[in-house]
């Protein structure tokens, strides 16, 4: 019968070999410091403490550690016990080492990550304490599908407060991030019998795998400065499309007011569904935000957000406002996929954003990004046109076709440790001729790398100069 050791100071789990108790012992131990489990220099229990967890006579304790000592696995030491020997490498296999994380860029610019290092640790883990000292001891056990209730309230009024969205928390669901958003939702369309989605081109390649992964084809929707190219839609069989209004990914366009009320017509003239991706709406500087196109047409948008970029993508918290009918086969999906999203955090963000730290924080980072979005302005404005630099953590440097392209940019960058992403790999079919342009994130470094990377990336972006003649 296999035994569970707690004796060791590790809890240990042991599976008796064949033969006797001696000899079922002398096997387990030796397999356990063989394959590490039990690493040089552990402490073994005594022979009397070991003999009594084990119902054994402590002779047969004692026989087993003189055996294993014979053979050079324990050493008996005076005074300590006996203490795992450390063989020769060759003979203990080690647990697997992991992997380190590759070595980070001298200078980080890719787009996606908000800046890290900001994260409220002190505020996080003061909310943490203060939504676990009220909780039932139920909140420990398997939950509603949706979320916990104390989130979605929290969220309906948040978004409704911040972004103009309408819902009551029955329409909200509470997922892993946007990613596990957009994938439940596919899911629920497919269900529905909605094979196609349009998706804007440029955009994120990851995220139109994920709907071809969710059994969907995609369908580009071009875009242009004024965002999607909303009449494409009536062109296109589909019954659905995933839009980033508020600030177009990688482009930074702000769908054109005219656009809005094209896509609500496109929604009802054809029973279809919006997918707003609002991941980053909170960010917006020059003047107020745009509210969500949800608040405009509540039943025929899904609202999709995220903390990925107000406090940490770790955090894989997000969630989806939705049209009444879109509800149970967004739950149903989202209950087969994980049953629920972890509940801990969740109460913590409730609490967070209902202290109204949450708001802190945010406008706080707002301040942040709205000073590095100057600085990139002021080292690049004038002589390259970037843009979407009105709202997000992200714009875009176009490349004019009579300098560098693409490629070469992005192959100094490299040579100088600046890790950048190129436009080309956001299309959905790449090909020649295609608009050029780097896609700058600025919320990524460290404030006290902020400004080399910037200066690192002006660098690169500058012809070199010619000769003197
Ligand atoms: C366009 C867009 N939408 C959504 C997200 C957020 O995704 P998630 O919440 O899964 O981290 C990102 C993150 O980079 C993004 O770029």
């Amino acid at each position: 019968v296999p035994v569970d050791w707690s004796t060791f100071g590790v809890d240990l789990h042991l599976v008796p070999g064949p033969g006797g108790r001696r000899a079922g012992l002398e096997h387990a131990l030796r397999d356990a410091i063989r394959s590490g489990r039990l690493p040089p220099d552990t402490r073994l229990p005594s022979t009397r403490a070991l003999a009594t967890e084990l119902r054994v006579a402590r002779g047969t304790v004692t026989a087993a550690y003189n055996q294993l000592s014979a053979e050079g696995y324990l050493s008996a030491r005076t005074g300590s016990g006996t203490v795992v020997a450390d063989l020769p490498r060759g003979n203990t296999p080690r647990a697997r080492a992991v992997p380190a994380d590759p070595q980070p860029p001298r200078h980080d610019l890719r787009p996606g990550s908000p800046d890290v290092s900001t994260f409220p640790v002190a505020t996080w883990l003061r909310a943490t304490r203060r939504a676990l000292a009220v909780a039932p001891m139920t909140v420990y056990g398997y939950a509603d599908p949706r979320g916990r209730l104390e989130l979605r309230t929290a969220l309906v009024e948040y978004l409704g407060r911040t972004r103009g969205v309408l819902a009551t928390p029955d329409q909200v669901v509470v997922t892993s991030g946007y990613v596990q958003a957009l994938s439940l939702l596919t899911t629920a369309l497919v269900r529905a019998g909605g094979a196609a989605i349009a998706m804007e081109d440029p955009g994120l390649g990851f995220h139109r795998d994920v709907v071809q992964r969710a059994g969907a084809s995609v369908l580009p929707l071009p875009v242009d400065d004024d965002g999607a190219v909303i009449d494409h839609l009536s062109t296109l069989d589909v019954r659905a499309a995933v839009l980033t209004p508020a600030n177009q990914y990688p482009t930074g366009a702000m769908l054109h007011p005219r656009r809005r009320r094209a896509a609500a017509e496109w929604a009802l003239r054809h029973d279809g569904l919006l997918i707003e991706d609002d991941y980053d709406g909170e960010f917006r500087y020059d003047r107020q935000p745009v509210g969500a196109l949800q608040g405009t047409m509540p039943d025929r948008v899904a609202y999709l957000g995220t903390v990925s970029k107000t406090l940490a993508p770790a955090l894989r918290l997000g969630w989806l406002v939705l049209p009444e009918r879109w509800v149970e086969p967004v739950v149903e999906a989202k209950l087969h996929a994980d049953l629920h999203t972890e509940v801990i955090g969740q109460l913590t963000l409730a609490d967070l954003i209902t202290s109204h730290g949450y708001d802190r924080h945010v406008r706080s980072c707002r301040l942040r990004y709205r000073r590095r979005r100057d600085l990139l302005l002021h080292r690049l404005a004038g002589r390259f046109t970037v843009l979407g630099v009105a709202a997000g953590l992200h714009a875009l440097v176009q490349l004019p076709p009579d300098g560098p392209g693409e490629p070469e940019i992005l192959a100094r960058a490299q040579a100088r440790g600046l890790a950048l992403t190129g436009l080309a790999e956001h299309w959905h079919t790449p090909g020649a001729g295609r608009p050029q342009g780097i896609i700058v994130g600025y919320g990524t470094p460290r404030d006290a790398a902020y400004a080399a990377a910037i200066a690192t990336l002006h660098h690169i972006l500058s012809p070199p100069r010619s000769p003197r003649s």
